[in-house]
């Protein structure tokens, strides 16, 4: 994992052990809806034609077990570094499957809109916008984490297969990226 991201990301998004604490202390509330967030998740994947096409035929349940999995540590906040490393793999697991960020990142936004909805209906508004911040900053965090390995390894993995120095590929892309930045500026 790259420290740094992680670091970064906690410190602008105000995430601490607070928030982990918070959610195991809930944990009992929140982890019996688990079941409900994982079949919308994946419904939800299912029924629009480009996400569906992610996936291998009869493959949706192992992934409804690791998002089980995934939602669980979430929810009892078990947020170790083991923890935080996993959503490193992540990233670098959704460039082999071709999941972009933006199918993550609408997925994440949903994930939230839903908790968010539970915690309403079940706690008092001040216990439900601080448990529902906690749970937002954790996943954005994980969200960052996810699309920043995507990122890194993707730019890297090409470094390496092209065998070019680094800092010689960062001068070159550099000039590439003001061209296209003219174009989309209609220049
Ligand atoms: C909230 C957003 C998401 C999170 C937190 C997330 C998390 C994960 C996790 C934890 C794994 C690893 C499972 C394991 O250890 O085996 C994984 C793998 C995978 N994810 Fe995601 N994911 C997200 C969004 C998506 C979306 C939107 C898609 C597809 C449209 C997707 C497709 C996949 C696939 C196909 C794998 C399997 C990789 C493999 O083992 O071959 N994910 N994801």
């Amino acid at each position: 994992m790259n420290i740094k991201v992680y670091e970064e990301m906690r410190v602008l998004c105000g995430y601490t052990s607070a928030d982990a604490e918070l959610l195991a202390k809930y944990a009992e509330t929140t982890k019996p809806w688990i079941q409900e967030f994982v079949t919308t998740f994946y419904n939800t994947i299912f029924d629009y034609e480009p996400t569906r096409k992610v996936f291998k035929d009869g493959e949706r349940p192992d992934r409804e077990a690791t998002t089980m999995q995934w939602f669980d540590q979430m929810l009892s906040g078990q947020h170790d570094e083991a923890f935080w490393q996993r959503q490193w793999v992540v990233g670098i697991l959704h460039i082999l499957r071709a999941v972009p960020n933006a199918f993550m990142l609408g997925m994440m936004s949903r994930v939230q809109q839903l908790f968010l909805e539970k915690v309403q209906a079940a706690l008092p508004p001040d216990e439900a916008l601080a448990l529902y911040l906690a749970f937002k900053r954790a996943t954005d965090v994980v969200a960052a984490l996810i699309a920043e390995s995507y990122f890194y390894t993707y730019v890297e993995s090409m470094e390496s297969v092209v065998g070019m120095n680094p800092t010689l590929v960062q001068r070159i892309l550099h000039a590439e990226v003001g061209k296209r930045l003219q174009k989309e500026r209609g220049g």
